[in-house]
């Protein structure tokens, strides 16, 4: 949560870091603000509560000078949404600005210590500290700004991604990272440095780009080249990564909001995510992930799978592939919990981080202790660099492009797409699942993205249906085998959206306690399509209709039997039951967002959420 954003070199940084904190609002967006050194040495702050327009507006009529500055983008943790407790906060001698994405846990016992030396603070944030502890250092010691950073960060317990300016010493920004990222861009011949949360900023100024790691500072000086130590002071070589990433994917293209373009990319997203790996001229699937770790994948007793939300949620339909054609036992796990439950892993387990973004604190953690407990570490992730793909052993990359919208769509059957790749070739390589069904399966999925386009062509309908939901206050989703999950997602995309409470179930445990909520009022969204349990489906739906529940069904294209019981159906196109989530939430997805445009409420940003959730 939090995003950052710096600049230093020979531009009016302004422009630069107003432009970046927009494209890093969906890490958060409670508020916004900016320091800059100004062309007259002064340091000026502009804070606002709320988004970055707000802020845009105050700093409008204001001195707006100068070639360095940073920014800050909140989602609050600590201090409620205002401007007092916006980043940057600003040391008592005014000299320092900084801005933080994280926690500082021991803020309380630091903040005591400085009010004894007689510093009096302004916000009731968790990150004033820093700027202030920093400029105690420099005061006491005599240190310079990246000697004082060091010394303070020994201090300090949590986790964070920093930068500092000095107004003193308006020449560099000093950074450091402990679990939240921060990427520096690199301009021609060090003129000039872009630094962020992630690259989104940075993109379209540099492609060159140098991810700081855990434990390290860095000194970002024009005409130098980063300086990195890590936090024993011991100098580290910046390793310079060229990111191959479009601006395009930044924008909304022609669409309303960014959830509902990248509803509408996922043909395209499941083809990228497929192109190289999926070979159906060959009958073939190709994995390096598998190639380069092939005895322990084929050796693994169990796979564990750790994700958080909807990441969760993808992980149980890999659970349910991987076991029915690797018959390796899967156990999906939520990392937040799984890192704390001192659970038992061994080294031939091999553990699987889901993850959109690549920097969820928790799937982080969760990894970390894997990795300590000598399991292979394989990341499913979508933020190419991210701090999870590099704790990875090894892994594939969803490559369905940015994630902009809060609420994950693309990156969902990215996951999906990629949990069937991996267990399908997994599964051939042990000898489990047999050749036809294996390229059967390979056939269908090149199929896919035809298929949701056919689907995403039911918009309008799917629209009118949105509509009948918009004034319920509660809802259920119910599926069975591999549409189970996708009944929690679409639960879940509706909730987090629309605000309107919804509860995903498998269909049979309606009876065990929640059926006792169904009455006219109550919508319940079906998705019964044709697999082996569909006969089990119209016994639950039948349950739900005498209790005069409301009924929306996703079916398979010609259905009869549960449109004599619907309220309202949804047909997608056939295909074979292991991959029908691909197909079934695309329908999910559409509903969720109509009812909240319908709603009026922010599609892309919806309240008190945050797009990376770095931390726990
Ligand atoms: C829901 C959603 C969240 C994320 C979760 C994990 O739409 O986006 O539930 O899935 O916060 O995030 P990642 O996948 O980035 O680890």
């Amino acid at each position: 949560m939090c995003g950052i954003v710096g600049y230093i070199g020979f531009r009016n940084a302004y422009p630069i870091l107003i432009k970046g904190l927009k494209r890093l609002e969906y890490r958060g967006y409670d508020s916004a603000g900016v320091a800059l050194i100004s062309d007259s040495g002064d340091m000026n702050v502009y804070k606002e509560k709320g988004k970055v327009v707000n802020l845009e507006r105050i700093v409008e009529s204001h001195d707006c000078s100068g070639c360095l500055g940073i920014a800050h983008t909140r989602w609050a943790t600590h201090g409620e949404p205002s401007a007092v407790n916006a980043h940057p906060h600003v040391s008592q001698n005014e000299r320092l600005a900084l801005v933080h994405n994280g926690i500082i846990e021991n803020y309380s016992s630091l903040r005591d210590l400085l009010e004894k030396e007689g510093y009096v603070f302004k916000s009731s944030t968790d990150t004033e500290i820093l700027v202030q502890l920093i400029s105690f250092i420099q005061d006491r010691q005599k240190k310079d700004l990246e000697g004082a950073v060091l010394e303070a960060l020994h201090r300090v317990i949590g986790a964070y991604a920093i930068a500092v300016i000095d107004k003193s010493t308006p020449d560099k920004i000093v950074v450091a990272r402990k679990s939240s990222p921060l990427v520096i861009g690199i301009g021609e011949d060090n003129k000039e440095f872009f630094l962020a949360s992630d690259a989104l900023p940075i993109i379209e100024y540099t492609n060159q780009m140098v991810y700081l790691n855990d434990n390290e500072v860095a000194l970002i000086k024009v005409g130098n080249n980063v300086e990195i130590r890590n936090f024993d002071n011991c100098g580290v070589k910046a390793e310079i990564t060229e990111v191959d990433m479009s601006l395009e994917a930044l924008e909304k293209g022609g669409y309303e909001h960014f959830m509902l373009k990248e509803i509408f990319d996922q043909p395209k997203c499941i083809i990228d995510c497929m192109r190289g790996r999926l070979l159906p001229d060959k009958k073939k699937i190709v994995l390096s992930a598998i190639n380069m770790h092939r005895e322990r994948l084929l050796r693994a007793n169990r796979f564990i799978i750790v994700a958080c939300g909807t990441s969760w949620h993808a992980g149980l339909i890999g659970k349910q592939m991987i076991e029915q054609w690797c018959k390796i036992p899967v156990e999906v796990e939520y990392a937040s919990e799984f890192r704390y439950r001192n659970p038992v892993i061994q080294p031939n387990d091999v553990v699987i981080a889901i993850s959109q973004s690549g920097e969820t604190a928790d799937t982080m953690a969760a990894f970390e202790l894997a990795k300590k407990h000598g399991a292979l570490c394989f990341g499913i992730v979508n933020g190419v660099g991210s701090s999870i793909s590099r704790e990875s052993d090894t892994g594939i990359y969803i490559h369905v492009g940015p994630e902009i919208g809060v609420a994950s769509t693309k990156a969902f059957t990215g996951q999906v797409t990629v949990l069937t790749l991996f267990s399908l070739a997994l599964g051939h390589e042990l000898g489990v699942i047999g050749q036809v069904e294996y390229e059967q399966h390979i056939d269908e999925l090149a199929r896919i993205p035809r298929k949701i386009e056919e689907i995403l062509k039911k918009d309008d309908c799917i629209k009118k249906i949105a509509h009948s939901l918009k004034d319920a206050r509660n809802s259920l989703y119910m599926g069975r085998g591999f549409n189970y999950p996708v009944a929690l997602e679409g639960a879940l995309k509706l909730k987090e959206i629309s605000y309107i409470h919804a509860e995903g179930y498998p269909a049979a445990e309606m009876k065990h306690g929640s059926i006792a909520l169904v009455d006219e009022d109550m919508p319940v969204v079906f998705v019964a399509t044709h697999h082996q349990l569909y006969k089990k489906i119209i016994s639950n739906i039948e349950e739900v209709k005498s209790r005069n529940g409301r009924i929306i069904a996703i079916v398979t294209e010609g259905d009869e039997e549960v449109k004599k019981l619907a309220e309202s159906v949804i047909e997608i196109p056939p295909t074979l039951p292991t991959i029908v989530p691909l197909l079934s939430v695309i329908p999910l997805q559409l509903i969720a967002y109509h009812v909240a445009v319908d709603k009026g409420l922010n599609v892309d940003q919806p309240r008190n959420l945050a797009k990376a959730v770095t931390v726990e």
